[in-house]
């Protein structure tokens, strides 16, 4: 008798007790891995408030610079995994699915990789050495560590065209298939990816399938697409986004949204390519200094017209799109193993400056304060 009165007392206090808060991988987690991209501060345990939202909302994380080559390989006979070794760390210590981020990408990438020592463009057999070494190295080191990796970043143009990087220019398409070979020697357990952005498009969307394909028919891996998902508040469309994901999941692999972001700002531009705003910023120097601070004047008061924070109005149409795309992305779990932002709070973002140095937004899951945007609240209260 006296226990019943025990338990019941236990289960009486057990029920005022505070609920633990839930996060996005508490209500979404059974559905897909959510993630976040991590920047140098947030591995190195520099930004406690970040920890606390990666502790609450995600069960995946992704190293937004340190592991790109140039950071990782600056030279021939130089590798730095200082800091990528903290953000295995960062995940090992936490529990948290590790994605590899990325092998081989047109920019960030060592420029000594493409040329001879005679300052000549490398042979076909110099590079793919190099690719191989780099691959192998790198991967070797965090064997098992890392679910999956992004081996080829951003390769296929907006028109379905092949993009005329170095890679390309020495070695033609066959860059692509020879660093898939040599990511699954290097690691045959891992998974792997092919990553780009503006997937929406139909002309890209047809390049990639093209290179699904072709992967396939050598008998090489690819388990995921990459679809970064930078968006704008007029691009893409839900049913374009669809559409590709359906031409993707035709061709037998998964889907990945890997770099998931929304600029409020008008949209000036949907690439991801950072190299729009070293363009833009030589587009201003070659004018007179005087005139340049006036032309960047305009172009942030035309495309980051909200440096003194959102409107209401932007800020309810913003959430909405966002929860529109995870109903999307909800509605393909069968298909979509992990949705990924690119970035915990607004302040941190990369989109700040991306099209006009200086340039403010609000793109991320978390503002600027470290609270979650009214669309996260919702879909927690939703689907808990
Ligand atoms: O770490 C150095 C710092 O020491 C130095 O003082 C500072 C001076 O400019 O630069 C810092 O490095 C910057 C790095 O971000 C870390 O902040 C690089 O200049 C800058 O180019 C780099 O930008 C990154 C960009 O990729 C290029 O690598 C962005 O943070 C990152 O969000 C962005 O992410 C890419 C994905 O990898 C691929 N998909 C598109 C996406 C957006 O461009």
């Amino acid at each position: 008798m006296k226990n019943s009165y025990i338990i019941i007392a236990a289960l009486a206090v057990a029920a005022c007790a505070p609920k633990a808060p839930l996060g996005l991988k508490d209500v979404l987690g059974d559905k897909f891995l959510v993630g976040t991209a991590l920047n140098e501060q947030q591995i190195r345990h520099q930004d406690p408030k970040a920890d606390s939202i990666v502790a609450l909302h995600f069960n995946a994380i992704v190293p937004e610079n340190c592991m790109k080559h140039a950071e990782l390989h600056p030279k021939e006979d130089e590798y730095n995994f200082e800091l990528a070794d903290k953000f295995v760390e960062y995940g090992e210590a936490a529990g948290l699915t590790m994605t590899g981020h990325c092998l081989v990408w047109h920019s960030q990438t060592g420029r000594w990789m493409f040329f001879d020592d005679k300052g000549e463009l490398a042979s076909p057999e110099l590079l793919k050495q190099r690719m191989k070494d780099h691959i192998t190295t790198v991967m070797t080191r965090y064997k098992g560590k890392l679910k999956g990796w992004d081996v080829v970043n951003e390769a296929i143009m907006e028109d379905g065209s092949y993009r005329k990087s170095l890679y390309y220019q020495i070695l033609g398409e066959e860059f692509i298939p020879w660093a898939f070979q040599c990511a699954h020697e290097a690691d045959p357990d891992a998974e792997l990816y092919y990553n780009d952005y503006g997937m929406n498009l139909e002309g890209r969307r047809n390049g990639v399938v093209r290179l699904i394909r072709q992967l396939k028919e050598r008998g090489l891996r690819i388990d995921a697409v990459g679809m970064q998902g930078h968006m704008g508040m007029d691009y893409p469309t839900v049913d374009e986004f669809r559409a590709s994901m359906d031409a993707f999941i035709a061709e037998g692999v998964d889907v990945m949204i890997t770099e998931w972001d929304m600029s409020a700002n008008p949209t000036e531009t949907q690439s991801a390519d950072v190299g729009e705003t070293q363009r833009l910023r030589m587009s201003m120097w070659t004018v007179a200094p005087e005139e340049r601070e006036a032309i960047r004047q305009e172009l942030l008061a035309r495309l980051c017209p909200y440096s003194d924070g959102l409107p209401e109005d932007v800020s309810a149409e913003w959430n909405a799109r966002m929860r529109a795309f995870t109903d999307l992305f909800i509605e393909y779990a069968d298909h979509i193993t992990r949705v990924t932002a690119w970035g915990i709070t607004d302040a941190t973002s990369w989109k700040n400056g991306f099209v006009v140095p200086g340039g403010t937004d609000y793109p991320l899951l978390f503002d600027r304060e470290y609270n979650a945007k009214p669309f996260v609240n919702q879909l927690i209260e939703d689907y808990k």
